[in-house]
């Protein structure tokens, strides 16, 4: 299969590569001509594990290419998908769509031949019919199929969540976009590693935003159960696992935690509550977990200052990770940004540390001093407080962290350590959702029970 990749970002990227990797020739299109040239030299515009090394294989293969010129990318293609971005539109949280719209122009124009055009990019409901109307009138003399194929993959998982899916969902009109796709995903359907789900164009973009709303929900659940445990004396992280072995619940995705972030969840139920508003069927339920999510990383900042007893004025407080999530750079939507605001709003003085977030967060935040890993970060610090859970904070020497310290206090928003480990190094300790004494038995012996 010929296919040509509309947008070089995060999702065309990964996608592209990957594709390339499963045998097909691919081109991967962007208008930023210097993100181009940086590919042609194997520098990647995100920080994605092993990326660089699929791009370069395939590269080398032959079998992938990058170019600025959409009319190049677009001849001779079987598939061209779009992959640029939706951001949320300023103001009202519409998907804005002129980017996809501009791409459908641009691809219907240059195509030589009959092809089927993907949307990849996350787009509302109704979307495809649009894209449908655009090709049908710049082209009108081509049959230019329109299908839906949502992406799934996770940042920092990314390529393992492409080649290995739990499903690929393509939403087609037609049997020539089904026949078209299926080929594409042909690789996958003949290890059986995952089903693809075929099913109309509106469903498949529904199907992408109550996955992500579901998982929100989830995650939004859990956070709200979590104080509940706090309040009442209680451990989320046995609650997540006595729920979570029913199968009908599942064990992921119920790590409680400062709120979720990211380029998707927060823009993804915003534009999906806006699809809700205007088929007059509003999605209270989603509408919940969004303002709840909003204020829990907001409270994160209250819950630091309470743990130093109330007060943050000439305090200092050493935030540990700064990204949405691990193995990213993405600043985006990250609680970090929240509560950042909510200790300097306060008084305190914030500085940080990120393995890989640092350029992106020192564009965004204001008089944070960053420092070079954990332990030059805890330097005098009144709370040392663990905000993203990357694998460099997951086996701190606590009591190097409890002497650098000016106060040994241990603030872990990932639930990362125990009230058992911290007191061992003689730290104080607050988690998220655990009493603030270690309830019942101690931490070993209910591991092993
Ligand atoms: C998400 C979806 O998982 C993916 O399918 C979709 O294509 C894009 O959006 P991503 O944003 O990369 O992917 O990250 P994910 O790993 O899902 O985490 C999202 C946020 O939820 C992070 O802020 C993370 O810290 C938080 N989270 C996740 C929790 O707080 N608890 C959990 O149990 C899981």
């Amino acid at each position: 299969m010929r296919i040509a990749m509309i947008g070089t970002g995060y999702v065309g990227l990964v996608s592209g590569a990957c594709f390339s990797d499963f045998g097909h020739e691919v081109v991967c299109v962007d208008k930023d001509a210097g993100k181009i040239e940086r590919l042609h030299q194997n520098i990647m515009p995100i920080y994605e594990p092993g990326l660089d090394q699929l791009v370069a294989s395939n590269v080398k293969a032959g079998r992938l290419s990058f170019t600025t010129d959409v009319a190049e990318a677009v001849k001779g293609a079987d598939a061209v998908f779009i992959a640029v971005g939706t951001p949320s539109r300023r103001g009202d949280g519409h998907a804005d769509l002129s980017y996809v719209f501009a791409a459908a122009e641009e691809v219907a124009r240059h195509l030589d031949r009959d092809a089927v055009l993907v949307t990849k990019s996350t787009v509302p409901v109704g979307t495809g019919d649009k894209v449908e109307r655009i090709v049908r009138d710049t082209a009108p003399n081509l049959t230019i199929r329109v299908a839906s194929n949502p992406e799934f993959l996770r940042e920092g998982a990314a390529i393992e969540d492409f080649k290995r899916p739990d499903r690929v969902v393509c939403g087609v009109e037609d049997e020539g976009a089904r026949e078209v796709l299926a080929q594409v995903y042909r690789p996958l359907s003949l290890n059986q590693s995952a089903p693809v789900v075929f099913t109309s164009r509106r469903t498949a973009e529904i199907i992408k935003y109550a996955a992500n709303a579901f998982l929100a929900t989830k995650i939004t659940f859990i956070n709200e159960i979590a104080d509940l445990c706090e309040a009442a004396g209680a451990d989320v992280q046995e609650v997540a696992r006595g729920i979570g072995l029913d199968n009908r619940i599942g064990r992921k995705f119920l790590h409680a935690g400062p709120g979720y972030g990211g380029s998707c969840f927060p823009k993804d139920t915003l534009a999906l509550l806006q699809s809700a508003e205007q088929c007059d069927v509003p999605l209270r339920i989603v509408e919940a977990v969004v303002s709840v999510n909003d204020g829990r990383k907001r409270a994160m900042g209250r819950k630091i200052i309470k743990a130093m007893g109330g007060e943050a004025a000439g305090k200092t407080v050493a935030l540990l990770g700064l990204t949405f999530k691990p193995n990213t750079d993405d600043m985006r939507d990250s609680p970090a940004i929240a509560i950042v605001q909510a200790l300097q709003d306060e008084g305190a003085t914030v500085r940080a540390c990120d393995p890989e977030g640092v350029e992106q967060a020192s564009k965004m935040l204001t008089g944070v001093e960053f420092c070079e890993g954990a332990y030059e970060t805890a330097k005098d610090a009144d709370a040392v407080v663990i905000v993203t859970e990357w694998d460099a904070y997951r086996a701190l020497d606590l009591k190097r962290i409890a002497s650098l310290a000016r106060n040994p206090l241990l603030v872990d928003l990932r639930n990362v350590y125990s009230h058992e480990e911290a007191a061992k190094a003689g730290l104080a300790y607050v988690g998220i959702g655990k009493a603030s004494r270690p309830v019942g038995l101690p931490q070993t012996a209910r591991a092993a029970s």
